[in-house]
C-alpha cells in the first residue's frame, strides 16, 4: 500500500460572515504517520469540522497546506474516504447498491465491483443485508453502510467526523471495536473527530486538544496503552481526565497555547478528584 501520511502545514481559514471575517482556523501544525490513528476533541465551533474538510478536499480556500503522501490536496480524492455523523445513505438505493456507490469511478469491471462491494459489507459485519434499504436498518447499521462505502475504494486515508455522535452508548462501544479492527486490518490512516474525551483516548494514538476563537490546536496528548485497549485500563483514565484537564483550560480562555507537547507516561498529570461523574462528560 501506498504511504499515507498526511501533513497540515501552517493552516489558517478565515470564513466570511456577513461583512465580518471569522477566522476558524489559525496556524494549525499536524502531521499524521502512515497507519496511525489520530483524534481531535474540541469545543463546538473550534474547527474541527472544517480541519477535516480541509484534509478531504471538500474545502479548497485556505491558507498554509496540506498534503497526502507529499502531494498537495486540491479536491476530493478517492484515496480519502469519509464519514459523517450522519451517515447520508441514498434511500431508494439497497445496502450493496450505496456501497457500490463508491466504486462507480473505479477501474474494475461489473463482476470485480460485485465481489469488492460483498467484501466490504461484510468488513462491516453487514452480511445477509444486502438487498435491504436504509428505511429498514437501525441507525448503527446504516452508519456502517457509510463507512463500508467509505472503504470501498481501500483509501489510504480515512477521516470520520462525529461517526457515532447519534448512536446509543451500547452501539457507539461496539461500532468503536468495528473501527479499531477494520483500521488494524486495512492499515488505514485515521483522523476521528468527537465530542466524546473516552472515544478519543480509547481509538487514538494521539488525542489532539483544539482550543476555540481562532480555532487551533493547544495540546497533543500521545497515548501509549497497547491494543487491543481495555476501556477500564489506569492508563486510559488518567490520560482521559488530562484530556479533560486541557479542554477545560480551553473553554476558560487560558488555552496552553504552548508547542504541542509530547506526555511521557510518568509525566502526565495525576488523576484530580472531581465532583462530576466522568463517564457523563463530554464537551
Ligand atoms: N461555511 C461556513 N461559513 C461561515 N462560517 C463557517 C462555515 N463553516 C464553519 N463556519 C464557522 O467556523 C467555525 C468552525 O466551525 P466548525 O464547523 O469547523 O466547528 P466544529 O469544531 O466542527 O464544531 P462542532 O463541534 O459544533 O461540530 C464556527 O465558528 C463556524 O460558525
Ligand atoms: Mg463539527
Amino acid at each position: 500500500m501506498s504511504d499515507s501520511h498526511l501533513r497540515v502545514g501552517h493552516v489558517s481559514k478565515t470564513f466570511r460572515v456577513g461583512k465580518e471575517p471569522l477566522q476558524a482556523l489559525q496556524g494549525v501544525d499536524l502531521t499524521v504517520a502512515s497507519a496511525e490513528f489520530v483524534t481531535i476533541v474540541g469545543a463546538s465551533g473550534c474547527g474541527k469540522s472544517t480541519l477535516l474538510r480541509i484534509i478531504a478536499g471538500l474545502e479548497t480556500r485556505f491558507d498554509g497546506e496540506v498534503r497526502h503522501d507529499g502531494r498537495p490536496i486540491e479536491g476530493p480524492s478517492l484515496d480519502r474516504g469519509i464519514v459523517f455523523q450522519e451517515p447520508r445513505l441514498f434511500p431508494w438505493l439497497t445496502v450493496e447498491q450505496n456501497v457500490a456507490l463508491g466504486l462507480e469511478n473505479a477501474p474494475l469491471d461489473a463482476a470485480a465491483k460485485r465481489r469488492v462491494t460483498a467484501e466490504h459489507i461484510a468488513l462491516v459485519g453487514l452480511a445477509g443485508f444486502e438487498k435491504a434499504y436504509p428505511r429498514q436498518l437501525s441507525g448503527g447499521m446504516a452508519q456502517r453502510v457509510a463507512i463500508a462505502r467509505s472503504l470501498v475504494n481501500r483509501p489510504g486515508v480515512l477521516l470520520l467526523d462525529e461517526p457515532f455522535g447519534a448512536l446509543d452508548a451500547m452501539t457507539r462501544a461496539h461500532l468503536q471495536e468495528e473501527l479499531q479492527r477494520i483500521w488494524k486490518h486495512e492499515r488505514i490512516t485515521a483522523v476521528l473527530v468527537t465530542h466524546d474525551v473516552d472515544e478519543a483516548v480509547l481509538l487514538g494514538d494521539r488525542v489532539v486538544v483544539m482550543a476555540p476563537r481562532p480555532g487551533r490546536i493547544a495540546e497533543i496528548f500521545h497515548v501509549t496503552a497497547p491494543r487491543p485497549r481495555d476501556r477500564k485500563d489506569p492508563e486510559l483514565l488518567r490520560l482521559r481526565n488530562a484530556v479533560l484537564d486541557a479542554l477545560e483550560a480551553t473553554q476558560r480562555g487560558a488555552p496552553n497555547l504552548s508547542a504541542p507537547t509530547r506526555l511521557e507516561p510518568q509525566q502526565r498529570p495525576r488523576e484530580r478528584a472531581s465532583g462530576v461523574p466522568l463517564a457523563a462528560r463530554s464537551v
